[in-house]
């Protein structure tokens, strides 16, 4: 007898294809997949056709920041830089007890609407190290119907802080999955390339990934992908290396991007864009014309490199909206980056799906296939575009094998003529 058996749904695969089927469960993983299942089991869903999806990947967030907008006050210039002051003012009281019930909560919100693995960055410019040991105290207390990776963050810069180096590799000692970075953010030219070269250097140290916020600033002349790409190369660690943001590539004059580009298909290296972020937050020196600023998302894609979107944010100092919805992000994705082709639209369903498994480095245990753990969503829509587009219910979440949540899709009765 299985644990669960999903009767009657509808299978959503990578390419876009969509099988009619039964997905039976047994000790939380996927035991059987077929048109048709006769065996009985404890517990029975009818999807009555929904979609059934592997769950969303949120693969860029920040759970030490989330949840504190308006503390100690509001970002009224709406910058990039105003938001790190701001933090630099409301870490200053962190506690264990205040991270961990923040970053819960934005969790639950998310798993609520069918995010189930996370990459969390975790800021480690101040000397306690508190955010850190929270969300890695966070991992383990959630990692029954959530994945959480952690990334060793230095906010202030590697070279930033007389501490900061120091911080990061203690970082990497307490059990971070990956190391950060946020060269754009050095004091000087040479100080962002020597923090690359730091990254990789405790990357291969302690054998994690690499996630690094990565020219995240509308000056054309930053140019740390560049970088990061050679040490991808040289190393070949690309697959396991993240630039997240790159939001500078948007105003890279052609012929310096379209080189750039021809080396990022040698490095296997991912990308993660923040549309929801980086269109509130870029462009803020601009007057008119004013810059999207978000990476080159079609061009990376349109060459075959993996890229993912992330929600960045969630009520914090940087941006004071967001509820965790990854079809948000979806969708803003595709309006900022002119996806808006068929193809397109669902290369964005995937960019919160499968390209964020890969970049998590997780695609071995991601996917509703037998023998993998029971991770999948239940979308009231009836393929990726209309889940976009209807920014769709998420009716069953089950993690592990076990119905985490479940939500109702709203009805409006029409009283006109
Ligand atoms: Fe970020």
């Amino acid at each position: 007898m299985y644990d669960l058996l999903l009767r009657n749904g509808r299978l959503l695969y990578s390419d876009g294809t969509i099988a009619g089927v039964d997905v039976a469960i047994q000790q939380g993983a996927i035991v059987a997949i077929a048109p048709q299942l006769a065996e009985p089991a404890k517990t029975e869903l009818d999807l009555q056709k929904q979609l059934i999806s592997p769950p969303f990947v949120e693969s860029h967030i920040h759970l030490d920041s989330a949840l504190t907008v308006g503390e100690p006050r509001w970002n009224q210039s709406g910058t990039l830089f105003e938001g790190i002051e701001i933090w630099r003012d409301r870490k200053q009281n962190l506690s264990l007890e205040d991270v961990k019930s923040r970053a819960i909560e934005t969790l639950k919100q998310q798993a609520m609407r069918g995010v189930l693995f996370v990459r969390s960055h975790a800021d480690v410019s101040e000397t306690s190290l508190t955010a850190l040991q929270a969300l890695l105290e966070v991992r383990e207390a959630v990692r029954e119907w959530i994945t959480v990776q952690v990334v060793a963050f230095p906010q202030d810069g590697i070279y930033g802080g007389s501490q900061n180096d120091h911080l990061i590799e203690k970082a990497m000692e307490m059990g971070a999955d990956a190391v950060g970075g946020i060269p754009h953010y050095e004091l000087t030219r040479e100080d962002g390339v020597k923090s690359v070269h730091r990254i990789f250097e405790l990357a291969q140290k302690y054998d994690r990934l690499i996630d690094i916020h990565c020219d995240e600033i509308d000056d054309d002349q930053s140019r740390f992908l560049e970088v990061v790409a050679a040490c991808a190369l040289h190393t070949g660690m690309g697959s396991r290396v993240t630039a997240s943001h790159t939001t500078a590539f948007g105003s890279y004059n052609n012929a310096y991007a379209f080189k750039l580009l021809s080396f990022l298909r040698r490095t296997e290296l991912n990308f993660i864009a923040n549309p929801l972020i980086n269109i509130t937050l870029q462009g803020r020196t601009d007057t008119y014309p004013k810059r999207r600023g978000v990476t080159r998302v079609k061009e990376l894609w349109q060459q075959g490199t993996n890229v993912s979107f992330g929600h960045d944010c969630v009520q914090d100092p940087w941006y004071s909206l967001g509820t965790g919805n990854m079809l948000d992000v979806a969708s803003m994705g595709l309006h900022v980056c002119q996806m808006t082709g068929k193809a397109e639209i669902d290369a964005c369903y995937n960019m919160v799906t499968w390209n964020g498994a890969r970049t998590l480095n997780v695609s071995d245990r991601y996917g509703i296939e037998v023998g993998k753990p029971a991770n999948l969503i239940v979308l009231d829509a009836k393929d990726r575009y209309d889940a976009i587009r209807s920014r769709a219910t998420v009716s069953y979440v089950i993690a592990q094998g076990k119905l985490l949540a479940q939500t109702d899709a709203p009805r409006a009765i029409w009283h006109g003529e």
